[in-house]
């Protein structure tokens, strides 16, 4: 599952998976991860050796428990810091590095052919899912919203979580980060040819979930 941010991919694919009985694995945590390692090493994010150094040393474990988010740098648990606006404002910076991007694809297709091998599924969201990690999926879904549905989604996705922000600046910043994911050289946000697309901007998420839970259904 791909799409920009503020679509409900996050919620949709976790509930999807739960009601699956399959794995999911959020591959922007990881991204979001090895930013947080980056930015806690003093370096530069656009410095693109440095970050590659820093990545190349982070020791990341991420779960694929759909009711359970499990992100650790080592031993620290870091799912909430990752969600911050240090992460946030950084994280196209670093992902959009070639070797950050060649370790953690290598991982995801790891961690998808573990979790495919015994529970028989998985659902993965990200940005390149169905255009470079997993281009033989199942099923391929683009999550698209207009940019306000997704700058209000996000406000109160923050604000019940406790980061403060007005929804022009996070219209701003969805804004931003659309721009620089779609447009970066290496693996950018695009839909796969054979995706279906799902517009979520009239959609409450029980009404995403049924419809994409048919979708899996009619592949069989
Ligand atoms: O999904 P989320 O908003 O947490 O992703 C954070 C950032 O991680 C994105 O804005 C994008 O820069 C990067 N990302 C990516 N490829 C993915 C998942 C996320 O480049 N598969």
């Amino acid at each position: 599952m791909d799409g920009p941010s503020g679509t409900g991919k996050s919620t949709v694919a976790r509930r999807l998976a739960a009601s699956l009985g399959a794995g999911y694995l959020d591959t922007g945590a990881m991204y979001r991860a090895v930013t947080l390692a980056v930015l806690r090493a003093g370096v530069d994010p656009a410095d693109v050796t440095a970050v590659r150094r820093v990545a190349e040393a982070t020791d990341l474990h991420v779960g694929t428990d759909p009711n359970r988010a499990v992100v650790h740098l080592g031993s620290e648990d870091v799912a909430t810091e990752i969600r911050g606006q240090q992460v946030t404002l950084a994280v196209s910076a670093v992902s959009a590095v070639p070797k950050v991007r060649e370790m953690l694809v290598a991982r995801q297709r790891q961690i998808i052919s573990e979790v495919r091998a015994t529970t028989g599924g998985i659902v993965v969201e990200g940005r390149d899912i169905g255009t470079v990690v997993s281009p033989d999926a199942g099923l391929k879904v683009y999550l698209t919203a207009s940019a306000d549905a997704r700058a209000a989604r996000r406000t109160r996705q923050d604000s019940a979580e406790g980061r403060t922000a007005t929804v022009d600046a996070v219209k701003a910043d969805v804004e931003r980060r659309d721009r620089l994911d779609s447009t970066r050289a290496a693996s950018p946000l695009k839909q796969a040819d054979d995706a279906v697309e799902v517009d979520t901007t009239e959609l409450d998420i029980d009404g995403v979930v049924a419809h994409l839970l048919d979708l899996v259904r009619d592949r069989g």
